[in-house]
């Protein structure tokens, strides 16, 4: 399998896209990140992408607030074919990514979700998971479907609920795992060892 060519989408922080970034660093991922766009103009992601010389564009989503279509998504498209990207990464990327995007990229689309999917979709899961009472929370990768947080699940790494926490300290929990499991999904999905069954991926088959 040819090594994978990455294009990062993120809103936040940055810290998957920097484990990623760790990752092929240290020779454990076979990939390199060839673009990071953000639809937020002053987000961490591009500073920290600027920082490792890795190309980065902020994408105007407007008048779109919590999808990425119509010209945004076109140009998002166009932006990850002329950089050769093979593979989109979300990392924290919160909008809903539409047909266009998933048309031009057909099962390499990638995301991260802060739940053990399919419990608790949708934003703030760890809060979901907290007030909802959960003994285990966790962190799930997926390729990306037509739904919100419903496609194939590659890896999920679990972490318990602790007594006394708050969202911010189990958040915190997850997210550890978080940097262990893309770089573990990508593995995957660069290994090519894998095909997707119905809703299922079955690993080394
Ligand atoms: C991560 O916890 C990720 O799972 C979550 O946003 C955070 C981004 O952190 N994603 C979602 O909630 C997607 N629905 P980062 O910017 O430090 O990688």
């Amino acid at each position: 399998m040819a090594r994978l060519r990455l294009g990062v989408l993120g809103s936040g922080a940055g810290s998957n896209m920097q484990s990623i970034v760790d990752a092929i660093a240290k020779g454990e991922l076979d990939a390199e990140i060839a673009i990071v766009m953000s639809d937020v103009a002053d987000a961490k992601i591009l500073d920290r992408a600027r920082r490792h010389g890795i190309e980065c564009r902020y994408l105007d989503c407007s008048p779109f607030r919590t999808k990425l279509d119509g010209a945004a998504e076109m140009k998002c498209v166009e932006i990850l074919k002329s950089a050769g990207v093979d593979t989109v990464v979300l990392a924290g990327f919160m909008r809903i990514v539409k047909a266009g995007l998933l048309g031009a990229f057909p099962n390499r689309v990638i995301n991260i979700h802060p739940a053990l999917l399919p419990a608790f979709p949708g934003v703030e899961s760890w809060k979901q998971a907290l007030d909802y009472g959960c003994k285990v929370a966790g962190v799930t990768v997926h390729f990306v479907d037509s739904g919100t947080d419903t496609g194939p699940i590659i890896v999920q790494r679990a972490v318990p609920v602790v007594e006394g926490d708050t969202p911010a300290s189990l958040h915190a929990r997850i997210q550890v795992e978080e940097h262990i499991a893309y770089p573990d999904a990508l593995r995957i999905v660069a290994s090519g060892n894998y095909r997707i069954d119905g809703r299922r991926v079955v690993i080394g088959g």
